[in-house]
């Protein structure tokens, strides 16, 4: 038996689009077994009743795709899912399911593969690195692609910093939310999110985070999903206003994040649920430590 159990990510963190991601203190939890008659898969924890038992479970798919790979059959697999990431929120839930089913089933097959193999794995699955680079590694990872291969730095983040989440109440499918994106974006964009990516990588080294509140702005992405995100602007705005260092759609939305640290999290996080409700949205806000 054995049991992986994978964080929570936000991606893009502002200008990092497809390029930065950050683990976070939420996580699933997989539990895979061999042995038994056929296929058995249960879940539990967020959005179970949406999770497919059957095949085509995204977990299970990954798992059978380390299988194929190195020719591994198990005879009987239980796969019991704990998870504890709400699904659709822009917080990674698939990119930690895809590294979950791809771990458990490395550890179950004893597969001589590596992280990095893995890592290839999981990006294939999801198309871009972002998420899933940081739930295999933890901390803040800057990955890109290169054809097949990725090129990858994991940076280590003060500790001392703090995530807050506000996630709403309604999903946001991320082929809905990358559909919105125009194909090509102006030189002027491209610079800007340079600079900011840059900025935003010195200011978490440094921990000089009164560069932060500019440095996470974008322009490649988010305001184009600012119509799919009731209350964005003004979670943001509300979130600044109560002293976050920073505040940015996480991932591909609905959810907003914001950076704080312990003297202002719980302000931040009273005035982001304040944000959503203002736009006639609930929402759950939680104050996180990065994984
Ligand atoms: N970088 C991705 C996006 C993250 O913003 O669409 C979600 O998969």
């Amino acid at each position: 038996m054995v049991r992986v159990i994978v964080p929570a990510t936000t991606a893009n963190l502002g200008p990092g689009f497809d390029t930065m991601g950050l683990a976070l203190d939420m996580y699933t939890e997989v539990i895979m077994e061999t042995g038994g008659e056929g296929i058995r898969i249960t879940s539990e924890g967020e959005g179970s009743e949406e999770l497919s038992c059957s095949e085509d479970n995204l977990i299970y798919k990954c798992a059978k795709k380390l299988f194929d790979s190195v020719e591994y059959e198990p005879k009987g697999l239980s796969v019991r899912i704990i998870n504890g990431i709400p699904l659709s929120r822009g917080l990674g839930s698939s990119a930690s399911a895809i590294i979950a089913g791809l771990l458990a089933a490395r550890e179950i097959s004893a597969a001589n593969i590596s992280d990095y193999e893995l890592l290839k794995m999981a990006t294939e699955v999801e198309g871009h690195p972002d998420n899933v680079a940081p739930a295999l590694f933890g901390g803040f990872v800057l990955s890109r692609m290169e054809g097949k291969e990725i090129i990858y730095r994991k940076i280590d983040v003060d500790d001392k910093l703090l995530a807050v989440v506000a996630i709403p109440e309604f999903e946001l499918p991320t082929e809905k939310s990358r559909a919105i994106l125009p194909r090509a974006v102006s030189r002027e964009d491209a610079i800007f999110n340079i600079g900011n990516a840059s900025l935003l990588v010195y200011s978490l080294l440094m921990k000089d985070y009164s560069l932060l509140r500019k440095a996470m702005n974008d322009r490649l992405h988010e305001p184009y999903r600012i119509p799919l995100v009731p209350g964005l602007e003004e979670v943001k705005r509300r979130a600044l206003g109560a002293g976050a260092f920073s505040a940015a759609l996480s991932g591909a939305g609905p959810t907003v994040i914001a950076f704080a640290d312990e003297h202002n999290s719980e302000s931040v996080r009273s005035a982001m649920e304040e944000g959503f409700r203002s736009a006639g949205i609930e929402s759950d806000v939680r104050i996180l430590s990065l994984n």
